[in-house]
C-alpha cells in the first residue's frame, strides 16, 4: 500500500512549481498526495529564506512538526527549498526530530533520499551541483486545471545586494527550448490554456546557453495549439529589451500584464543595490510597454528602508508610483541576510522609520489598486476560470488578461474554461461579477 506525503509550501511561484514536481517524483518512492497533514507519513517542507520573516515561520512550522512527528510511528520529517540550502547541516543539527534536509540542486534525487531517511541514514545533501534532471519530471497538476506554471530557468547570476536568491538556488541555468515546448504541449492536451513562465529572471532566457532568446521562445510558445494565454514573472527591468516589449503588440496571447518590480525610484539606492537601471530608464521602459498594449497592467516590488535611505530617496519610490499608477504591487521592509552585501553595508535605517515608510507606500498602493480595480466596473471581461470562489462555493474565480482576481455568479449553461464576465462591484483586491452581458 503507497504511502501518503504532505508538502507545505512557503515562498515563491518557483517554490510551488518544484513542490509540484516533487510530488510526482515521489510517486516513484510509492507516495501519494495525503489530503491533510494528519493522514500523512511524510511531512515535506519546501522553504522560503527571502527575508528574516519567512525563516520565522519556517522555524515554528519545523517546531509544530515535533508533535506530529512523535504522534505516530515511522513519521518522516523532510526540509527542502531556499532555507534548508542556507542552513543545511545546523538546520538538522538543530531540530533532530527532521530526517532530512535537502536543497534546491537535490530535487531529482528526492526519491532516494526519501528512501535512505526510511532507513535512518544519510540526513544531509545540499550540493550545488547544477543538477537539472527534475526537469525531466512532469509537476503534479490537479485534473481540469486550466493554467500551469512552466520553468523555464533556475537560479540568478545578479546578486543585488539584498537578495539571498543567487546564493540558495545557485548560478542561472536556463532549460531547453525544446524540453519546455515539449511540456507545454504535453498541458495544452491535458485542457491547459494558460501558461505561466517563470524563472528569477526571464528576459535573460537561454543567453549563456546558446538558445533561442526569450522572445523566440514566447513566439514559438505562442503558436502551441490550445495555449491561448501566456504570461510570464518575473521581468528584470535591466533585461527587458525593445524586442521582448514589441511582443505585446505582437502577439495577442501574451497577456496585458507585466511585473515588473521597480524596488526603489531613488537612482542613488538602485545603484547601491546594483540593479543596473536608472528611474528614467524605467520609466522609459514602462512608456514603450504602454504603446506596444495600451490598458497594460503593471505589478511591482518595492524594498523600504534599504541601507542609506533617507526620505527624499523614499520619495522618489513614491513619485514613480505616482506616475506609474501601479495595479498592485509587493512591498517589504528591508531584511539583512546572511552573505549577502546589503547585510554589511552601513547607514541601517531605524526599523521604526522603515516601518513607517512601508506604511506610507502601502497606503498609497492602496489608493492605485483601488482605482484600478475601480475602473473595471461595468466593463466586460474574458475570465479564465480557475475554479470555485473561495469564499463563496456557489460563485466561481477566475482571472481577467490583466491578471485581477474576479468572483462571479454564473449560469451553469456555458461550457470552456473562458466566461464573459460583466464587473458589477471591486473590493479592496478583487473584483466581483456576473457572466454574460447583464445590465443593472
Ligand atoms: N527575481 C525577482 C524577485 C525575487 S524575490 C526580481 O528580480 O525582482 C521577490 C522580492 O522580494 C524582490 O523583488 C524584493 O522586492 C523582495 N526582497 C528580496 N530580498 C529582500 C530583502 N533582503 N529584504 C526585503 N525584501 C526583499
Ligand atoms: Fe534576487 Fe536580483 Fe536575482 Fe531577482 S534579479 S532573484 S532580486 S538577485
Ligand atoms: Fe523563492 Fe523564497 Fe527561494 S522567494 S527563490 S522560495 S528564497
Amino acid at each position: 500500500m503507497s504511502k501518503l506525503v504532505y508538502i507545505e509550501t512557503f515562498g515563491c511561484q518557483m517554490n510551488a512549481v518544484d513542490s509540484a514536481r516533487m510530488l510526482s517524483l515521489l510517486e516513484s518512492a510509492d507516495y501519494r498526495p495525503a489530503p491533510s497533514l494528519g493522514d500523512a507519513d511524510l511531512v515535506l517542507l519546501n522553504t522560503c529564506s527571502i527575508r528574516e520573516k519567512a525563516d520565522q515561520k519556517i522555524r515554528s512550522a519545523l517546531g509544530e512538526l515535533r508533535r506530529w512527528k512523535s504522534a505516530r510511528a515511522g513519521r518522516l520529517v523532510a526540509v527542502g527549498g531556499c532555507l534548508a540550502q542556507q542552513e543545511g547541516a545546523r538546520l538538522a543539527g538543530r531540530a533532530p526530530h527532521v530526517d532530512l534536509v535537502f536543497g534546491t540542486h537535490s530535487i531529482a534525487r528526492l526519491p532516494d533520499l526519501i528512501r535512505n531517511a526510511e532507513k535512518g541514514s544519510s540526513r544531509i545533501d545540499i550540493g550545488l551541483s547544477g543538477d537539472t534532471s527534475h526537469w525531466e519530471t512532469l509537476p503534479y497538476l490537479p485534473d481540469g486545471s486550466v493554467t500551469a506554471m512552466v520553468t523555464i530557468m533556475q537560479g540568478c547570476d545578479n546578486y543585488c545586494a539584498y537578495c539571498i536568491v543567487p546564493h540558495v538556488r545557485g548560478n542561472e541555468i536556463s532549460r531547453s527550448s525544446r524540453e519546455i515546448l515539449d511540456e507545454i504541449r504535453g498541458l495544452a492536451d491535458r485542457g491547459v490554456t494558460e501558461v505561466i513562465l517563470l524563472g528569477q529572471n526571464v528576459n535573460s532566457y537561454g543567453r549563456k546557453e546558446g538558445e533561442i532568446s526569450f522572445p523566440g521562445l514566447v513566439r514559438k510558445i505562442a503558436a502551441v495549439p490550445g495555449i491561448s494565454r501566456i504570461r510570464f514573472i518575473t521581468s528584470h527591468p535591466r533585461d527587458l529589451d525593445p524586442e521582448t516589449i514589441g511582443l505585446f503588440g505582437e502577439i495577442e496571447t501574451l497577456c496585458p500584464h507585466v511585473h515588473l518590480p521597480l524596488q526603489s525610484g531613488s537612482d542613488r539606492i538602485l545603484s547601491l543595490m546594483g540593479r543596473g537601471y536608472a528611474r528614467s530608464e524605467y520609466l522609459s521602459k514602462v512608456k514603450s510597454l504602454r504603446r506596444a498594449r495600451p490598458g497594460i497592467a503593471f505589478s511591482s516590488d518595492f524594498i523600504v528602508g534599504f541601507p542609506g535611505e533617507k526620505e527624499e530617496d523614499f520619495e522618489q519610490t513614491l513619485a514613480v508610483m505616482e506616475e506609474v499608477r501601479y495595479d498592485s504591487a509587493f512591498s517589504f521592509r528591508f531584511s539583512p541576510r546572511p552573505g549577502t552585501r546589503a547585510a554589511s553595508m552601513p547607514d541601517a535605517v531605524p526599523s521604526a522609520e522603515a516601518g513607517r515608510r512601508l506604511r506610507r507606500l502601502q497606503s498609497l498602493q492602496d489608493g492605485h489598486t483601488r482605482e484600478r480595480l475601480d475602473a473595471c466596473i461595468g466593463k466586460e471581461f474574458e475570465v479564465l476560470v480557475e475554479g470555485r470562489s473561495a469564499r463563496d462555493e456557489a460563485q466561481h474565480f477566475g482571472r481577467t488578461p490583466c491578471y485581477k482576481a474576479v468572483n462571479f455568479t454564473a449560469e451553469e449553461t456555458g461550457t470552456g474554461p473562458f466566461r464573459r464576465v460583466r464587473i458589477r462591484a471591486a473590493g479592496s483586491h478583487s473584483l466581483s461579477g456576473v457572466e454574460g452581458d447583464h445590465r443593472d
